[in-house]
């Protein structure tokens, strides 16, 4: 009988290091006090695998520890081509400290550094620039004389070698041309190849721990791909299992009452084409190759477009634009009209109306007039208008067509009624019918889904397309705002187009209208740390920053993004908002710095900035700081060495992992200390080959989620990601809600999400849960969490089985009130790999002790409400 299975994990991973520190103590007299290290990397995999080390104790035979397990891997650049490590170099300081140098790829200007204590936890990694564009550094090696460090390489632009001087590993001297080349580097044999590296000598106590260290990613491994693949043998004995849960009433504490949000961001088409219910694409002509980076040469101006016209002639201008942020227009000629294909269409419902606006210009300063219609794909006619008084100079003109035809493949044509050269720019076509009605709204089905989560905030505008791939494409709140044709695009780095249609005001505004917290994340002064490289610096990933002599201004508009949410229509950024439409404050509360940044010193530098200036400019604000992308590493533990410094209220952790984790790490937050930062869990979900979002992916989640209840004290937010996903437009998966242009389909995984989200509480109670005769394994399956809800004074009691049988449990609640005689229950359950199960609701007898039996894989969620 098991009743603390929340620490199963801890005992077993405990059980596993006192196991191996026991075989190392009980062995010591046998063990040599020194041996070598060899420390390399291999070739395979482009030397995507980071640095691995081998032991041996006469420099002859070599035993590889893993084999090849990564110790330390390159964060580098882009995924995929870049992350390499080559010809790394293992250097042990006078001080006792570990520094890795190497090489990042065959063409970048600046090698790599890290430093470690133990070989196993390093800090940072720095890319210093250390030549000019088009140098390659290759090979750096690294030596020390009186504290001072020399770093070599070889250029192999012009096959030359190189040195430098530095301290730190911060600063550097200019780099001075090296006549010695001599390397260090030396050749042993591993696994029976040859491999080039570093050789040190080490304690057995370092190559001890690095075994361990081995050991124990091995452990987490299998952890990790436990899944129901292998329940029918794992279980293969396991009959219907009883148990009793006992509310322990009097231990309750007070939870987050903010737990459950929604993530949005722009990937998979999840704005324009999605979300915003703009119909025309390209409808603004600023599409360019440079969004697709050059990769799809028809995707420019043009794309979605055609002359579907037998006369006259469409191009594109850019001299005398609308706007400096929209260069571009069409230009059509003798008579010509044109037709846009929508995103995959346009959908058009009989009866419903459209607002067509459009700007134009008679360019030779004749009068005239254009026709627009919905056309059918063989042209038939589903409404169309007419606008006159096209002059001289820029117009918007504005009419309305009412659709006679449901169809889902409609298109726009616009048909020039003069034989002269016509201006056309920022052709939009919006159904009337957007969420509560909003001009310039959003597509109302699939808002209102996201609505039906409950959600008490949501974030935006990412993700990734919150600090942007390179310097250059981060995201600017103030390009987002004010006229349509004012904002600035910008190229998606998920590989496609932002309007920014749907921009700052229509983010606040959509949170406002479904009573969601606005929870803006803003880039911390860095890009992604996957970006591609910058030409001018020569390097990817963060790229330097913004170069800090435009930081003030960086941290003002930051500063002034709260002003344009909540400050007085009197102030400048408060009247935009006015003037949008919305006096009131959109009582912005919490501000995210960062989206998982790599913590490196240029990015300390910036947040610093920023924080402090939030942090005192608006004390209000809950700043919400950032700590990588893993759940673990450097990143993540430098991230929240930060967060202590700089006293940062609430940090945004990210993980997507395997269902076998959240299995087994369900007591992640128990071993959190509660007198420090609060937790936003801002990205997570659960994976399984394949991607899929299943009844077990989302059983995974449900069980994370009662974790997450318990530790409501000091997780305060959570956000499933990503949110939005339109079919064949998918760049990541899974997601919570798939669409196409007449179809919403929430996933399994939203379920979960929304019957957490309408059924959250904001004290804990917890409980006792016995499992008769259940192993650990099968205990770690179940979880409970008991939720009460103050205002409603509702109870919710949470049950999740991912055992394959059935769990007949007795629920306890004595002491926790008195309740209805009866509750509404809702069960989620199919087989795991069902892509189509929704919860089922029916209402059941309850009372302070009552039956309730769970099927296998399933999520039960009982509401009860209080005996008035
Ligand atoms: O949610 C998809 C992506 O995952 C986000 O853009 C990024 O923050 C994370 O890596």
């Amino acid at each position: 009988m098991i009743t603390n299975k929340k620490q199963f994990t801890t005992i077993l991973m405990a059980l596993l290091m006192s196991i191996s520190a026991f075989a190392a103590r009980g062995n010591s007299n046998t063990k040599p006090e020194k041996v070598f290290l060899f420390a390399y990397a291999t070739d395979k995999d482009k030397g995507h695998n980071g640095l691995h080390f081998a032991w041996s104790s006469d420099k002859k035979n070599w035993h590889a520890i893993g084999p090849e397990h990564s110790f330390l891997r390159c964060d580098y650049g882009r995924w995929g081509a870049e992350k390499r490590m080559l010809t790394p170099y293992l250097f042990k300081a006078q001080d006792g400290m570990w520094h890795a140098v190497w090489a990042l790829n065959e063409n970048t200007n600046a090698f790599a550094h890290a430093a470690s204590g133990d070989l196993i936890s390093w800090k940072r990694q720095s890319y210093p620039i250390m030549m000019p564009v088009g140098a390659s550094v290759a090979q750096p090696e690294v030596t020390e004389k009186n504290g001072v460090f020399t770093v070599t390489w070889l250029n192999t632009a012009d096959s030359k070698s190189y040195r430098t001087t530095t301290k730190d590993f911060k600063t550097y001297t200019t780099a001075t041309l090296l006549t010695k080349t001599a390397t260090a580097k030396t050749t042993a044999t591993i696994s029976g190849k040859p491999e080039t590296g570093t050789i040190t000598d080490v304690s057995w106590q370092t190559v001890d721990n690095l075994i361990k260290t081995h050991n124990l990613s091995v452990f987490k491994n299998k952890q990790n791909d436990e899944s129901s693949k292998d329940d029918a043998i794992r279980f293969a004995n396991l009959k219907p299992v009883e148990g009793t849960i006992t509310v322990k009433a009097s231990e309750s504490k007070k939870i987050s009452d903010m737990l459950v949000g929604v993530f949005f961001e722009d990937i998979n088409y999840a704005a324009d084409g999605g979300l915003y219910a703009e119909l025309v694409q390209n409808r603004d002509f600023e599409y360019a190759l440079s969004d697709k980076e050059g990769r799809d040469k028809n995707w420019n101006s043009t794309t979605a477009w055609s002359l579907s016209s037998t006369k006259g002639t469409f191009t594109i201008d850019s001299l005398q634009p609308i706007h400096v942020n929209n260069k571009h227009f069409a230009v059509l000629k003798g008579g010509a009209a044109i037709v846009n294909s929508g995103y995959d269409g346009i959908p058009v419902n009989t009866g419903e109306s459209y607002d067509v606006s459009v700007f134009a210009k008679a360019i030779e300063g004749k009068s005239a007039a254009i026709k627009i219609r919905l056309i059918g794909q063989s042209g038939e006619v589903y409404g169309e208008t007419s606008l006159k008084g096209i002059s001289s100079a820029w117009k918007k003109l504005n009419a309305v067509i009412k659709a006679t035809k449901t169809a889902a493949d409609a298109r726009l044509e616009v048909v020039t009624q003069t034989q002269g050269s016509m201006a056309l720019d920022m052709i939009s076509l919006f159904p009337q019918k957007t969420y509560k009605g909003r001009k310039n709204g959003l597509r109302a089905d699939l808002a209102q889904t996201v609505a039906d989560l409950h959600p008490k905030f949501m974030r935006f505008p990412g993700g990734c397309v919150a600090h942007g791939d390179g310097l250059g494409n981060i995201y600017r709140w103030k390009n987002t705002i004010g006229p349509l044709e004012s904002r600035k695009p910008l190229r998606n780095l998920w590989g496609y187009h932002q309007t920014t249609g749907l921009g700052y005001f229509e983010y606040f505004q959509y949170c406002e209208d479904m009573g969601a917290a606005p929870l803006p994340v803003i880039a911390a002064g860095v890009p992604c740390q996957n970006s591609g490289i910058d030409e001018h610096i020569g390097l990817g990933g963060q790229q330097c920053g913004v170069p800090m002599e435009e930081m003030g201004q960086y941290v003002q508009d930051i500063l002034d993004l709260v002003e344009y949410a909540n400050g007085p229509v009197t102030s400048k950024w408060g009247k935009l908002r006015a003037d949008a439409g919305h006096p009131m404050p959109f009582n912005l509360k919490y501000v995210g710095i960062g989206n998982e940044d790599l913590i490196t010193d240029l990015f300390e530098e910036r947040y610093t900035m920023i924080v402090k200036a939030m942090k005192e400019k608006y004390p209000e604000i809950t700043v919400i700081g950032t700590v990588g992308p893993a759940a673990e590493g450097t990143d993540y533990e430098e991230g929240w060495e930060l967060a202590h410094k700089l006293d940062i209220p609430m940090v945004d952790e990210h993980y997507y992992q395997p269902v076998g984790w959240f299995i087994n790490n369900q007591d992640y937050y128990d071993r959190y200390d509660r007198s420090k930062s609060k937790v936003y869990l801002g990205e997570y979900a659960a994976f399984l080959p394949g991607r899929p979002n299943n009844i077990e992916t989302a059983l995974a989640e449900a069980l994370y989620l009662t974790a997450l209840e318990r530790n409501g004290d000091v997780v305060s937010m959570t956000s499933y990601a990503p949110m939005l996903a339109k079919e064949n437009h998918t760049q990541w998966n899974p997601d919570l809600i798939y669409f196409n242009n007449t179809e919403v389909k929430p996933t399994v995984g939203y379920y979960t999400q929304q019957l957490y989200g309408q059924n959250a509480g904001d004290v804990y109670l917890p409980s006792d849960v016995v499992l008769k005769d259940a192993s650990l394994e099968a205990t770690n399956r179940v979880a409970v969490s008991i939720v009460r809800d103050s205002k409603s004074k509702d109870l919710i009691v949470k049950i999740v089985n991912m055992l394959p049988v059935a769990v007949n449990t007795n629920v306890n609640l004595e002491g926790a009130g008195n309740f209805a005689p009866s509750a509404k229950r809702y069960v989620l359950t199919g087989a795991p790999d069902s892509k189509i199960a929704k919860p089922v609701a029916d209402t059941i007898a309850v009372g302070s002790n009552f039956p309730c039996a769970v099927p296998a894989y399933s999520f039960t969620l009982i509401r009860l409400k209080p005996n008035n």
